[in-house]
């Protein structure tokens, strides 16, 4: 069974539902899933994962968000080599641009991707559907 731990940041809510989604799908495959808001997330919440699904929405011009997702980055980047991550997130007018550069960089610290999905603003059924199967591919 694997330690799947998603973190996300949400300003609306709209990543945030699509971070219980993904779960929802990680949940159906038996895996041991967490779902952590950045905000009380931990350095060792990264470490210990076997999956790590990290989620922010568009921000800035077409970043992830700066406060506390990007600073939560910086600090997990050394122990993310070799380790299975997914990235997540909504966006608005951007067509979710922000999701290459940010899987490019995760790629440079070593990351292994394993996926990566954007949906539109809030999740509406067939993105909510889109973001199960997600969940249910980790
Ligand atoms: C300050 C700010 C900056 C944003 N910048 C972008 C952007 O560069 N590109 C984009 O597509 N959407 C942008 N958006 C829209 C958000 O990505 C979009 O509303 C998203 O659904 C918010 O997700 P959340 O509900 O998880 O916070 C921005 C929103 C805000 C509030």
């Amino acid at each position: 069974m694997a330690k799947v731990n998603i973190i996300y940041w949400s300003g609306t809510g709209n990543t945030e539902q699509m971070a219980n989604l993904i779960a929802k799908g990680a949940l159906g495959t038996g895996h041991s899933v967490n779902v952590l808001n950045v905000s009380n997330a931990t350095v060792v919440n990264a470490k210990e994962a076997d999956i790590l699904v990290l989620g922010s929405p568009a921000m800035g011009a077409e970043v992830i968000e700066e406060y506390e997702m990007e600073p939560y980055i910086n600090e997990i980047e050394s122990f993310v080599k070799g380790k299975k991550v997914a990235l997540f997130g909504s966006y608005g007018w951007g067509g979710g641009e922000f999701m290459a550069e940010w899987t490019n960089r995760m790629k440079s610290y070593g990351a292994n991707i394993v996926g990566s999905i954007t949906v539109q603003y809030a999740p509406e059924s067939d993105e909510s559907m889109r973001c199960i199967e997600f969940g249910a591919k980790l």
